[in-house]
């Protein structure tokens, strides 16, 4: 992959945002794969903002988030549908209905077939975004994930829960299982930007990036994509590219 590395973390937001509203500008109708965490919230301000200065549109774009949490009510405040809701679609020009997430609801294997099929439809996710789990997950594709898998329900590992944990009101536990678009959904993305910050994803960048690849870490799988764009602050990437 090609490595961005910026001194800190705002620096990094501000570089990724402002990369996305360049492909943006210049593709109207990208069909985007977004991510959800921490990482992606000062990155979806900092989009939010240069939206708002004008220069480009999500008017005719189409997405496709990498996963959801099972269980939750709908509108709970920790599912990614409401992250979402909040950090980008409510406040941006994306058409009603042009956002989509995981079903999770009824039939999880039949949604997980329609997803896929919603992807290949419209032709593909043009731009990945991920983020990457301490444990190397992409989406939540655990360690020990095929890398031809496909959109799933997955269970969640006690690591990732207890990473997680911070974003659900005091007491209740994170859910256990989630569906995930799977390694092989993602590696077929034309494009994939992957953003890590801070001390804590050191070691799962250096088992994806520096390592040969093993399904011990699911993002080790990106070594076989052409075209990655890793967007990292200097506290991810302490020895530099
Ligand atoms: C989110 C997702 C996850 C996160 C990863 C890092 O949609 O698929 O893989 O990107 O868990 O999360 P943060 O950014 O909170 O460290």
């Amino acid at each position: 992959p090609e490595f961005r590395v910026f001194p800190t973390a705002e620096a990094t937001a501000e570089a990724v945002a402002a990369y996305l509203a360049e492909q943006l500008a210049s593709t109207p109708a990208m069909r985007l794969g977004l991510a959800t965490g921490n990482t992606f919230v000062p990155i979806y301000a900092a989009l939010v903002e240069l939206y708002k200065a004008g220069g480009f549109s999500f008017a005719r774009t189409e997405s496709f988030n990498l996963d959801e949490y099972i269980g939750l009510p709908p509108g709970h405040p920790a599912s990614f549908a409401a992250y979402m809701q909040q950090h980008l679609f409510s406040q941006v020009d994306l058409p009603e209905g042009r956002g989509h997430l995981p079903g999770v609801l009824g039939d999880v294997a039949a949604a997980c077939t329609a997803y896929e099929a919603a992807i290949s439809a419209g032709g593909g996710i043009d731009l990945q975004l991920l983020g990457i789990g301490r444990n190397g997950h992409i989406g939540f594709n655990e360690p020990g994930s095929a890398f031809d898998s496909r959109a799933r329900e997955v269970a969640l590992t006690a690591s990732t829960r207890e990473a997680n944990k911070g974003d659900f009101p005091p007491g209740e536990s994170v859910p256990p299982a989630a569906v995930t678009m799977g390694i092989g959904t993602i590696l077929e993305a034309r494009q994939i930007v992957l953003v890590a910050i801070g001390a804590s994803k050191i070691e799962a960048l250096d088992a994806a990036f520096r390592q040969a690849p093993s399904p011990d870490c699911p993002a080790s799988a990106l070594q076989a994509h052409p075209n990655v764009i890793v967007f990292a602050d200097s506290a991810a990437i302490p020895n530099g590219v």
